[in-house]
């Protein structure tokens, strides 16, 4: 029995194949590879000493995905496979509400004419829009700003309501906070293409030389130093936490949120200084207008997922700067720096 990780060459896809291979899994991944890389599974291989199976197909190609499930006695899905960006699915909304509510429609059909009852989810916390910190996993959720958030509220409808159909369906909703960092041997991390939209990569290139400083979105939000606070998790804490909810779906039928994040609000300066302190770079910044969309703060009440599922994150916001330099020196161009 194997476990399907679609979107496994991504980065937190890719993260979590460690661990899954390295606690025991067999793992199949599909990966279209248009935001991942195949040298992302190259370098799963190279740290766990294991070969996970690869689809190159597109979640949202009904048939390949069908001949997938035929040809695999697939156990559960992890569905990471979806596009990220915030400004980009303002720009293409179309384009984002296809992959990522069609994908999640194909997968949850898929499991249902194959029997396979385990699903698990990459939600955001961006489904609970501006609500009070800290977010707790039974808040009403408020709309989302852009279309990246509804169509992650739109596929934790779609899976919830097919969980209820099935008998027997175990769906776990991960509702991530912010993913930094990278895996400790700098063979994985984050490869944005072109300009970074998110923080971390973006302070790493300016550190690099890359780019000459970095632009901080709003000095004059309602927190302690006006930047905007996040709630920062290591990409290897949430990669055990994804472990931990596929174990959840085996004993607990139903739907089941939690929330993947620390608990602890971090500013934007507080990030960058921290980032200083670890690396000893300077890191010239700016203070611009606000990024339409953005809320002022963010971090979650994480206590759910520590009593159900025996889950807390564990590293720390310097051992997240330290990974995704160490990521950034060892890779300056990313996947494509490696052999
Ligand atoms: C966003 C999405 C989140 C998604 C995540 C990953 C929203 C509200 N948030 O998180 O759902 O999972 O991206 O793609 O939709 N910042 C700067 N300068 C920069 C970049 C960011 O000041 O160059 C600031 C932002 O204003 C924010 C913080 O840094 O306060 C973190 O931003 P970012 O890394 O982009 O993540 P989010 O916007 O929190």
């Amino acid at each position: 029995m194997a476990i399907l990780v679609t979107g496994g060459a991504g980065y937190i896809g890719s993260h979590t194949c460690v661990a899954l291979l390295e606690a025991g899994y067999r793992v199949i991944i599909a990966d279209n590879l248009c935001r991942g890389s195949a040298k992302a599974i190259k370098r799963i291989e190279c740290i766990t000493g294991k070969k996970p199976a690869f689809y190159c197909l597109d979640v949202t190609d009904a048939a390949a995905v069908d001949g997938l499930f035929a040809a695999n006695k697939i156990d559960s899905v992890l569905h990471f496979a979806g596009f990220k960006a915030v400004g980009e699915s303002v720009a293409k909304p179309l384009l984002y509400y296809y992959n990522n509510v069609v994908g999640t429609m194909v997968l949850a059909g898929a499991c249902q004419k194959y029997g396979v009852q385990h699903f698990v989810y990459s939600s955001s916390a961006t489904v609970y829009g501006p609500n009070k910190v800290p977010f707790r996993e039974d808040m009403l959720l408020l709309p989302a700003a852009n279309p990246y958030g509804e169509t992650k509220a739109i596929s934790e409808r779609i899976l919830t309501d097919a969980a209820k159909a099935n008998k027997g369906w175990s769906v776990v909703l991960l509702r991530y906070f912010n993913p930094l960092g990278a895996h400790e041997s700098g063979l994985l991390g984050e490869d944005p293409a072109g300009v970074p939209s998110n923080l971390m990569p973006y302070i790493t290139q300016v550190a690099a030389g890359k780019r000459e400083r970095l632009y901080i979105f709003g000095g004059d939000y309602n927190t302690p130093d006006g930047t905007g606070v996040r709630d920062y998790i290591h990409v290897m804490d949430l990669a055990a936490g994804h472990v931990r909810a596929l174990e959840k779906t085996k004993s607990s039928p139903g739907v089941h949120i939690y929330n993947l994040g620390s608990g602890v609000g971090y500013s934007v300066l507080e990030l960058v200084r921290t980032f200083e302190q670890v690396t000893g770079i300077a890191i010239p910044y700016e203070i611009t207008g606000r990024r339409p969309g953005d809320i002022d703060i963010c971090y979650a009440d994480p206590g759910k997922a520590y009593r159900e599922l025996g889950w807390k994150a564990g590293k720390t916001l310097a051992e997240m700067c330290r990974d995704a330099w160490r990521w950034q020196q060892a890779n300056p161009e990313g996947y494509a720096t490696a052999e």
